[in-house]
C-alpha cells in the first residue's frame, strides 16, 4: 500500500504555494508515494483580498482543492505550509486546524508524521517561531514531528540570502512580496518532502 503524503498550505500571495509545489515534487521521488497537495479555505473577504493584489495572486493557485479535516486520518503524513503573521501561523491556518478538536478526541491523527514549512516577508522575521510554534498542536494531535536536518547542504549556505532553518524549509518574500522562492529555499523544500517521505514509509513498511 502506498504511504500517503498530504500537503495542506494555505497562501496569499503564492510564495507558500510554490514551496509546497516544491515538497510535493521532493516527496514524488521517494517510490511508493502518493501525494496530494491541498489548501485551506480563505477567511479574507473578495473587497479585502481585491484591494491587496491577493486576488489576482491567487489565481495561480485556484486550482487546488480545499482541504477538509475529515481526509487527515487517511494521510501517513501531513506536511503543512503557512506564511508567517507575527511570527505565527496565518489565522487561515489556525482555523482549520482549531476544526481538529475531533479527531484530536478520538486520537486520529496520533503516530503520523508531521511536518511544517513557512514563509516570511523578511530574513529575520520569524520562520522559525512560525515553524516551532505549529509544533505544539503537531505535539497535541500526537503527530511525529520531522524537520530538515543539516544533512541539507542548503542550510549551510552563506553567500546568499536564504530561508530555512533545521524547523522546515522556509522563503523569504520581500516586504513587496516581489522575491520568490530562489533555488536554495526550493532545493531545502524537495529535501523536507523527501525526508519526510522516507521516514513515513519506513513507519508504515510493516503494516
Ligand atoms: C498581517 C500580516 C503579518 C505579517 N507578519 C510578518 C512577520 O511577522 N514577519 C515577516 O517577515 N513577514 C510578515 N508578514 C509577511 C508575510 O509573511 C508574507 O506576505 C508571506 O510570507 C508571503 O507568503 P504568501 O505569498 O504565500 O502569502 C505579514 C503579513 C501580514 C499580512
Amino acid at each position: 500500500m502506498a504511504t500517503k503524503i498530504q500537503i495542506i498550505f494555505y497562501s496569499m500571495y503564492g510564495h507558500v504555494y510554490r514551496m509546497a509545489e516544491a515538497v510535493a515534487a521532493g516527496a514524488r521521488e521517494v517510490s511508493g508515494t502518493s501525494v496530494m497537495i491541498f489548501q485551506v479555505p480563505e477567511l479574507v473577504s473578495d473587497e479585502i483580498l481585491e484591494k491587496s493584489g491577493a486576488k489576482a495572486a491567487r489565481q495561480v493557485f485556484a486550482h487546488v482543492p480545499l482541504a477538509r479535516v475529515e481526509q487527515l486520518p487517511d494521510a501517513d503524513a501531513i506536511i503543512f505550509g503557512t506564511p508567517t503573521r507575527f511570527g505565527n501561523m496565518a489565522a487561515q491556518m489556525r482555523n482549520f486546524l482549531d476544526q481538529t478538536g475531533g479527531l484530536w478526541a478520538r486520537g486520529a491523527l496520533v503516530g503520523k508524521v508531521g511536518s511544517v514549512f513557512t514563509s516570511t516577508a523578511t530574513q529575520h522575521g520569524g520562520q522559525e517561531t512560525t515553524i516551532t510554534s505549529f509544533h505544539s498542536t503537531l505535539l497535541h494531535q500526537g503527530l511525529i514531528i520531522v524537520g530538515v536536518p543539516y544533512t541539507a547542504a542548503g542550510l549551510t549556505k552563506m553567500n546568499e540570502i536564504t530561508g530555512g532553518s533545521p524547523y522546515g524549509a522556509g522563503t523569504l518574500a520581500a516586504s513587496d512580496g516581489s522575491r520568490q522562492p530562489s533555488e536554495n529555499e526550493l532545493e531545502i523544500a524537495r529535501f523536507q518532502g523527501r525526508h519526510v517521505a522516507n521516514i513515513a514509509s519506513r513507519l508504515t513498511a510493516n503494516r
